[in-house]
């Protein structure tokens, strides 16, 4: 089963509210969101956002720019549906973050449990170059993904772990990590997870600051 067809097949057969990483408030996405804000962000893309209420609580901070991408179009579905009129305000991008070319430019790039599923040298450097072009000089990353210790597995899928110093390297030299901090999830049946978040900012590359000379 590739990977579109796994996660499609996750959100045509089992009730969203039920699987592992469900958050009826993501509380701490929302605060590293929130802050970035309060230094000035206007947009925001979750990335691999599926059916999470993120999106209907960022809807409420007023952005000029909301957009929420993942590989299976049911779990945008979901959401969208689940939005109504306010769903309008979204763009709704069907992509895998390793494979599209262009997404636009935001100010805040968010991943909860995405960028984990990534076991390739070759698709973390995709997911990042994407990210590079994505987000504006001077906005921000907010990643959350397995800790050092964390879960071994995700949707019965293997994952790589990072602690923050391991996920800088990985981000690479134009995103400069700001704070992180670990944070244990609950699922639905009541297993701990341990995640590690991390904000980030975009560096301006050389040659655009080159440019602005
Ligand atoms: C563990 S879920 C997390 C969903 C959401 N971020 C949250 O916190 O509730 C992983 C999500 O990433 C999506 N996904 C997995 N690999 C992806 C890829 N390569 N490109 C885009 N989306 C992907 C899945 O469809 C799923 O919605």
């Amino acid at each position: 089963m590739d990977r579109t067809e796994h996660w499609e097949t996750l959100y045509t057969t089992r009730d969203d509210t039920r699987v592992g990483w469900f958050e009826p408030v993501p509380t701490v996405s929302l605060r590293r969101i929130r802050e970035a804000v309060e230094a000035g962000a206007r947009s925001l893309i979750d990335v691999g956002g599926g059916s999470s209420r993120l999106v209907d609580h960022v809807l409420e901070l007023g952005l000029d720019r909301v957009a929420v991408l993942d590989v299976a179009e049911h779990g945008l579905e979901i959401a969208r549906k689940r939005l109504g009129e306010r769903g309008r305000a979204v763009e709704w991008i069907v992509a895998d973050v390793t494979e599209v070319d262009d997404v636009g430019r935001f100010d805040i790039w968010h991943d909860r449990a995405v960028f984990h599923f990534l076991t390739s040298d070759e698709e973390r450097a995709r997911y990042v170059a994407l990210a590079e072009r994505t987000v504006r000089p001077g906005g921000f990353a907010v990643m959350a993904t397995f800790a050092a210790d964390g879960p071994e597995q995700c949707s019965g899928l293997p994952v790589c772990r990072y602690d923050p110093a391991e996920l800088a390297r990985q981000c690479g030299p134009n995103f400069e990590l700001l704070d992180s901090e670990r944070y244990v999830h609950t699922t639905p049946r009541g297993v701990e997870q341990r995640f590690a978040y991390s904000t980030f900012r975009r560096l301006a590359p050389d040659r655009e600051l080159v440019g602005a000379s």
